[in-house]
C-alpha cells in the first residue's frame, strides 16, 4: 500500500449547548488545533511509542502540559483504532500537535483530537469521505469519545451549528447542519483554570422536573428557529438554561457576572460554553464592546483569563496529505529552541507570548541567530538558487523561498500570494540609455537601481513581513488580528486575514490616509476605526486595545513581521547574484523597514551568504524626523516630534522600532539623511515620467540618494540601490502635485 509522507489535519474549536441544547448542539469557531502527522519508514514495533510533540497558543498552560505524549494520547489512540478498524497496519510516525484552544475549557478540545486521529487514519488508509460518508463518521467519532458525546465532535467534523440526536430508527447518531446569521461572532472568555467534564457532570441532578424539560425544549426551538431568520432578540431570550449551567455556577462562582456583563455590552445572549470554564458570548456589531466588558467583569470579579474573539468555522475539520515530502521544508528547530528576546535588556520569553513588548518596554525580536541553520553560505546559496527554477507556489515567494532563514518551526502553514520577486530595475547612467537612466541623471549616479517593493501583491513592502505575520497567528490560534497603519500595512493585514479568514481590525489616522491604501482596506473586507488623531495616537490605540481584548497585533511591533521583512534583503542579494552593492537607501517612517533589512543584511553575513555589508541609509521626510534628529544627536535619545510631511506613509512621529533601526545604522556603518517634501516630489516625478512609478514615501530613497550624492557622501561610480516601497496608485492624489513641483526638474533632466 502507498502512504502518503505527511498528513495534516486541522480541527476547530467547537462550543457545545449554547445555554438550553444541552448535549444536542454545537457550534464550530475559528480557532483550530493542527495535527501533523509525520509517516517515517516501517510499522509501529510495538515497543517503539509514537512521538506526539505538543505545542500551544496558550504558554504553560497546566492542562496542556498533562496531556500524554505517548500511545495513550488520544489523537494517536483514536487513530490506531481507525486504522485498525480499517484493517491498515499502523506506520512508525511521528506527531505534531499545534493546540490553539487550551483543554478542560468547554471548548470541544478532545473532540478535535478525536475528529483529527479519524481523519488522519482515513486519509493514511487512502480514503477521502464524501460529503455524506462524513456526516456518518460522526458514530465513528462519538464511539471513540471518551464521555460518548455527539455535540462536539460533530460540529468540529462538519462546521457551522450542528443538531445531533440518537435516530432510533437506524441505531445511528443523526446530524444536521441548522441556519445562522452570517455575521454572527463569538466572543469568548478562556480562563486560566479548566472545568473537568467528567466532574463537572457529577454536579447534575439525576431527574430534572417537567417543567425544566419543556423550558429548555422551548428554548431550544427558539433558539433555532430565531437563529434561522436572524431574530437577534430571540437569540437573547432563547439562550437560558435550567439543565446544566444553574448547577455549575455552584463551582463557578463569578459565572453570572461575566454573562451579565457580555449581555449589557450588547451581546445577543452569553453562556457558558459545553461544561465550561469557558464562556460564549454571541454578538453581530458590538463584538468589540463586549469583548472590553468582559475583559473588564473579569478583572473586577478577580478571575484570570484571556477574551478571545472568535468568527464561526463554516467548514469544519480539513485535511491535506500529500505524497512527496512535507509542504514546508524546513529545518525543524523544536520551538523550545526559539525564544522572544528583548535586543535592550537580553530578557527572553517563549514564542507563545503574544505582548510583543518586554518588560523594559522595548520591542521583543525573535532570536534565530543561534538555532536552526548551519552556516554554511555555498549550501545556502545553491538551495535558494536552485528554488528560482521551481513552480512550486512557496519556492516562487521571495519570502517562502528563504524559509529556512526565516521560520524554522514546524506545522507552520504559510498563507502566501505568493509575495516578493520584485524587480530591480537598473537606472544608472552607464546601465541605460533608455528612459529609465534618467533616473541616474537625476541622481548623478552611474550604477543605480530600483528595487520596486511597490509590485507586491498588496503594493507595498508590507506583504513581506503580512505573510510571515498572519501566518504565526493562525499558527497561534488567533481569532481576530489587528494593526495601526499609514495606509499600507492595513492594505496588506486586511488582504492577507481575508485569505487566512480572520476577522480583521485596521486603526486609521483620520483623513490623513492615501485614497488607494483606504479603499484596499475596505475593499478587502476589514473593520475601519478611524481615530482622531495622527499615527502615533493610533499606534497607542491598537496596542492597547490588541491586550485588552485578546487580538493578534500586526505592526511592526510584531517581531515576526520584522522576519518576514528581513527577506528583502535575501532577495536583493539573490538578484545581485550574492555580491553586494556599497549602499541600500530606503524610505523610514516607524523603522520597521530599516531594521528588518539590517537585521536581515548582518544575518546573511552570519551565515556566510554574503562577505561584506552593505551601507544603510535610511531617509526620513524632514517634516517626520526623529531619527534623523537623534542621528545628528549620536543617537543619545528619541525625542518624538508631531509629523507633518505630504508623504503620508511616513508621517510618524515616535518610531516604534527605534532601538532596533539605530543598532544596524551603526552595525552597517550607515546614516540618516533627511528630505523635503519638495525634493520628494521631484522625485516622485522623474521616477513616475520615466514608466516605473512609486508613491510620495518610497520616492525619499531616490531624494535621499541625489542628495547624498550632491554632497559628497555617496561616490558617484559607488553601487546604490534605492527601494520603492509602495506603488504609484497608492496616493492618487500627490500625482498633481509632484507635477507641479517639479516642472523646473523635469526641464532641467531633459525629460
Ligand atoms: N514607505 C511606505 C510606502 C510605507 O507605507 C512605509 C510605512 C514606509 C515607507 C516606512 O517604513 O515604517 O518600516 O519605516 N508604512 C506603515 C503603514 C507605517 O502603516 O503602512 P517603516
Amino acid at each position: 500500500m502507498f502512504l502518503p509522507s505527511h498528513v495534516i489535519v486541522r480541527v476547530p474549536a467547537t462550543s457545545a449547548n449554547l445555554g438550553p441544547g444541552f448535549d444536542c448542539l454545537g457550534l464550530a469557531l475559528k480557532l483550530y488545533t493542527t495535527f501533523e502527522v509525520e509517516l517515517l519508514p516501517g510499522d509501529m514495533a510495538h515497543d517503539c511509542e509514537p512521538l506526539v510533540e505538543i505545542s500551544s497558543a496558550w504558554g504553560d498552560d497546566p492542562a496542556i502540559n498533562a496531556l500524554p505524549v505517548d500511545h495513550r494520547n488520544l489523537f494517536y489512540q483514536t487513530l490506531a483504532r481507525r486504522l485498525a478498524d480499517l484493517a491498515v497496519p499502523v506506520p512508525a510516525m511521528k506527531v505534531r500537535a499545534s493546540l490553539g484552544i487550551p483543554p478542560g475549557r468547554g471548548l470541544g478540545s478532545s473532540a478535535t483530537a478525536v475528529i483529527g486521529g479519524l481523519l488522519a487514519a482515513e486519509a493514511i488508509a487512502g480514503r477521502t469521505p464524501s460529503e455524506k460518508q462524513r456526516a456518518s463518521l460522526v458514530n465513528a467519532a462519538v464511539a471513540l469519545e471518551h464521555g460518548s458525546h455527539s455535540d462536539n465532535v460533530a460540529a468540529a467534523l462538519l462546521g457551522g451549528l450542528v443538531v445531533t440526536t440518537w435516530d432510533e430508527r437506524n441505531d445511528s447518531w443523526y446530524a444536521v447542519h441548522a441556519p445562522l446569521p452570517a455575521d454572527l461572532c463569538a466572543v469568548l472568555f478562556v480562563p486560566v483554570f479548566p472545568m473537568d467534564t467528567i466532574a463537572g457532570r457529577e454536579l447534575l441532578p439525576g431527574q430534572y422536573t417537567k417543567a425544566d424539560a419543556v423550558h429548555n425544549l422551548g428554548h431550544v426551538a427558539l433558539l433555532l428557529a430565531a437563529l434561522a431568520v436572524g431574530d437577534l432578540q430571540g437569540i437573547g431570550a432563547a439562550m437560558n438554561d435550567r439543565f446544566h449551567e444553574p448547577y455549575r455556577a455552584r463551582i463557578f462562582p463569578q459565572l453570572p457576572g461575566l454573562l451579565a456583563a457580555a449581555r449589557s455590552a450588547g451581546a445577543h445572549g452569553a453562556c457558558l460554553s459545553g461544561s465550561g470554564s469557558a464562556i460564549l458570548a454571541l454578538t453581530t456589531e458590538r463584538t468589540q464592546e463586549v469583548a472590553s466588558a468582559l475583559a473588564q467583569a473579569a478583572r473586577s470579579l478577580n478571575i484570570d483569563g484571556r477574551v478571545v474573539i472568535a468568527g464561526l468555522d463554516h467548514c469544519g475539520a480539513t485535511v491535506e496529505s500529500d505524497h512527496c515530502g512535507p509542504r514546508v521544508e524546513i529545518s525543524t528547530s523544536s520551538r523550545e529552541e526559539i525564544v522572544l528576546r528583548c535586543a535592550a535588556c537580553n530578557r527572553r520569553f517563549s514564542l507563545e507570548r503574544t505582548a510583543y513588548r518586554c518588560t523594559c518596554g522595548q520591542p521583543l525580536d525573535v532570536a534565530l541567530d543561534d538555532v536552526g541553520t548551519a552556516r554554511n553560505g555555498d549550501a545556502l546559496r545553491r538551495c535558494f538558487d536552485e528554488r528560482l527554477s521551481s513552480l512550486d507556489a512557496l519556492d516562487r515567494s521571495g519570502v517562502w523561498r528563504f524559509r529556512e532563514l526565516l521560520l524554522p518551526l514546524p506545522g507552520v502553514e504559510p498563507i502566501t500570494r505568493p509575495e516578493g520577486q520584485t524587480n530591480l530595475y537598473p537606472a544608472g547612467r552607464a546601465q541605460q540609455s533608455n528612459g529609465h537612466g534618467h533616473v541616474g541623471e537625476f541622481t548623478g549616479l552611474d550604477r543605480l537601481w530600483l528595487k520596486h517593493e511597490g509590485e507586491n501583491p498588496t503594493g507595498s513592502f508590507k506583504d513581506r513581513g503580512m505573510t510571515v505575520g498572519v501566518s504565526i497567528a493562525r499558527w497561534l490560534g488567533a481569532g481576530a488580528v489587528a494593526c495601526a497603519s499609514t495606509g499600507n500595512t492595513s492594505a496588506s493585514m486586511a488582504a492577507y486575514a481575508a485569505q487566512a479568514g480572520l476577522r480583521a481590525i485596521v486603526l486609521l489616522p483620520e483623513g490623513k490616509v492615501a485614497a488607494g491604501k483606504l479603499s484596499q482596506a475596505i475593499a478587502y473586507g476589514a473593520e475601519i476605526r478611524q481615530v482622531a488623531g495622527d499615527f502615533d495616537r493610533a499606534m497607542a490605540d491598537v496596542e492597547r486595545v490588541c491586550l485588552d481584548e485578546g487580538i493578534y497585533l500586526l505592526n511592526s511591533l510584531n517581531p515576526f513581521r520584522i522576519l518576514g521583512q528581513q527577506s528583502l534583503a535575501f532577495e536583493l542579494l539573490q538578484q545581485f547574484a550574492w555580491g553586494v552593492p556599497d549602499w541600500i537607501v530606503l524610505p523610514a517612517g516607524n523603522l520597521g523597514n530599516t531594521s528588518a533589512l539590517g537585521m536581515g543584511l548582518l544575518r546573511a553575513r552570519q551565515l556566510g551568504l554574503i562577505d561584506r555589508l552593505p551601507r544603510i541609509a535610511s531617509v526620513q521626510a524632514a517634516g517626520a524626523n526623529p531619527f534623523y534628529q537623534s542621528y545628528l544627536e549620536g543617537f543619545t535619545a528619541l525625542h518624538p516630534v508631531k509629523a507633518q510631511t505630504i508623504a503620508t506613509a511616513i508621517n510618524i512621529g515616535d518610531p516604534v522600532s527605534y532601538l532596533r533601526a539605530k543598532s544596524v545604522i551603526q552595525a552597517t556603518n550607515g546614516l540618516v539623511a533627511q528630505v523635503t517634501d519638495d525634493e520628494i516630489l521631484q522625485a516622485k516625478a522623474v521616477i513616475d515620467r520615466v514608466g516605473i512609478g512609486c508613491e510620495p514615501a518610497s520616492a525619499a530613497s531616490v531624494a535621499g540618494v541625489k542628495q547624498l550624492v550632491s554632497r559628497g557622501v555617496i561616490q558617484p561610480t559607488e553601487r546604490v540601490v534605492a527601494v520603492l516601497t509602495g506603488n504609484l496608485l497608492k496616493d492618487p492624489g500627490a500625482i498633481m502635485l509632484a507635477h507641479q513641483a517639479s516642472r523646473q526638474t523635469l526641464t532641467g533632466a531633459s525629460l
